[in-house]
């Protein structure tokens, strides 16, 4: 490949991206469905169309943009992440991938590279669980693990269910049944990210190559206690859904820190206390559970033993304590052809990498239940990420994009 991808064109439609932000003073804030984000589509499809993609949308809002090849008939290749962010995120958790899909496609006409199956850049709906608790709900309804039913239940927190909000916006809910796509009829997608752990800085390589997505496992909790005077009530009659809180918080990161599974992590994100007082004893609290893993059964058996140990507290501290669950995700290998691809990439294109695990979990884990996926890292500063301090330099992308690019047209070539 002789023309090589531009840390400029990363650079600008990073920067363009981010001017589609809730929270300028603060990081940035690009909520699913908000009048941000949907600018930020917007301004995606425009420049897909600039790059000659054709331009389509499913049911739930996720964005293809194809590139069409000599023979497309044949099962296509994807690429893309997703535009939308946590609340005060940086500019490249998502969008990097986004971008690098863009360069990847204008690299390969620059380049006249020949390509026999379509590729497509995707964006997928909703990657973070911001706002509707549950993450991936793009990749989530192709996996078939999303449909109408779930759709019109799925709640924001101003009471909006996610179909009401697709309708409102104009997307096709009619055709929700043909959102699922086939096992087989995607031949291959290979997802650009940066690294959310800083593993790459620390080995000091430009380029991580995933072998596994660990999988998250999300829940609401709810501490019901009772409320009364802090100062009037005794320390013996109280029925404190905060201090039920923070034990279950404790033995929640205990159960993390001693798992035997190769990559484990537990985290409450998430904490609404009521009556939230000074000299109140809070009647109920309201939390999130977030817990991943590299391995499903270990996932599993953690949970089972958070369940156990929150009975014996609701049991000691008088409290009701009730659990709703909204996932429980599947870990992803990633395939190991498309791995020696990308493996044979670095080494054409001089680039180093490291094997690594993702911590994150990313559309990529939902797409594999589909087709054969894959991950290409590439830095982050200090491996900050869901902050406005995240950062990686343009320059690692567009080698990351690079690297992308050369398995990109591997994938469409080999019928
Ligand atoms: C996605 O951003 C995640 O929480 O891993
Ligand atoms: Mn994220
Ligand atoms: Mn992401």
């Amino acid at each position: 490949m002789e023309i090589k991808a531009n840390a400029e064109n990363i650079k600008t439609w990073l920067e363009t991206i981010n001017t589609f932000n809730s929270t300028p003073e603060f990081g940035t804030t690009r909520v699913l469905f908000t009048d941000v984000e949907v600018k930020a589509r917007e301004y995606v499809k425009s420049e897909m169309r600039k790059l000659n993609l054709k331009v389509h949308e499913d049911a739930i809002g996720n964005i293809f943009g194809v590139l069409e090849g000599t023979r497309p008939e044949l099962p296509p290749i994807w690429t893309g992440s997703h535009i939308d962010t946590v609340l005060n995120a940086g500019m490249f958790d998502g969008m990097s991938g986004v971008v690098a899909g863009l360069e990847a496609v204008r690299l390969i006409q620059a380049n006249n590279l020949k390509h026999e199956r379509n590729i497509i850049v995707v964006v997928y709906t909703s990657e973070e669980p911001t706002r509707f608790k549950l993450g991936c709900l793009g990749s989530r309804a192709m996996a078939g693990k999303l449909d109408e039913k779930q759709a019109k239940e799925l709640i924001d927190d101003d009471g909006n269910t996610l179909y009401k909000v697709l309708t409102k916006l104009g997307f096709p809910v009619q055709d929700f049944d043909k959102v699922p796509i086939k096992k087989g009829s995607v031949y291959g997608a290979v997802e650009l990210h940066i690294d959310q752990n800083g593993v790459l800085e620390k080995a000091g390589k430009p380029i991580g190559i995933v072998k596994t997505i660990c999988a998250p496992s999300v829940f609401d909790v709810e501490v019901v206690g009772k409320q009364s005077h802090a100062g009037g009530t005794t320390m013996e009659d109280r029925q404190d859904a905060f201090m039920a809180t923070a034990e279950i918080a404790l033995a929640l990161e205990k159960l993390g820190k001693t798992s035997q599974s190769e990559y484990t992590t537990t985290t409450i994100g998430r904490v609404q206390v009521i009556p939230n007082a000074v000299n109140v004893i809070p009647g109920k609290v309201i939390f999130s559970i977030d817990i991943r893993d590299c391995d499903y059964d270990y996932k599993n058996d953690l949970i089972a033993k958070l369940k156990e140990e929150i009975k014996a507290i609701a049991k000691k501290r008088n409290v009701v304590v009730n659990i709703t669950q909204y996932n429980n995700d599947y870990p992803m290998k990633c395939d190991e052809n498309i791995i020696k691809k990308l493996e044979a990439a670095c080494e054409k294109e001089n680039t180093s990498y490291i094997k690594t695990i993702s911590g994150a979990f990313h559309d990529s884990m939902l797409v594999g239940e589909f087709a054969p996926v894959a991950m290409i890292f590439v830095p982050s500063k200090d491996g900050i990420s869901h902050s406005p301090n995240e950062w990686t330099d343009f320059a690692d992308i567009a080698a990351g994009a690079n690297i992308l690019t050369d398995v990109l047209v591997e994938l469409a070539n080999e019928v």
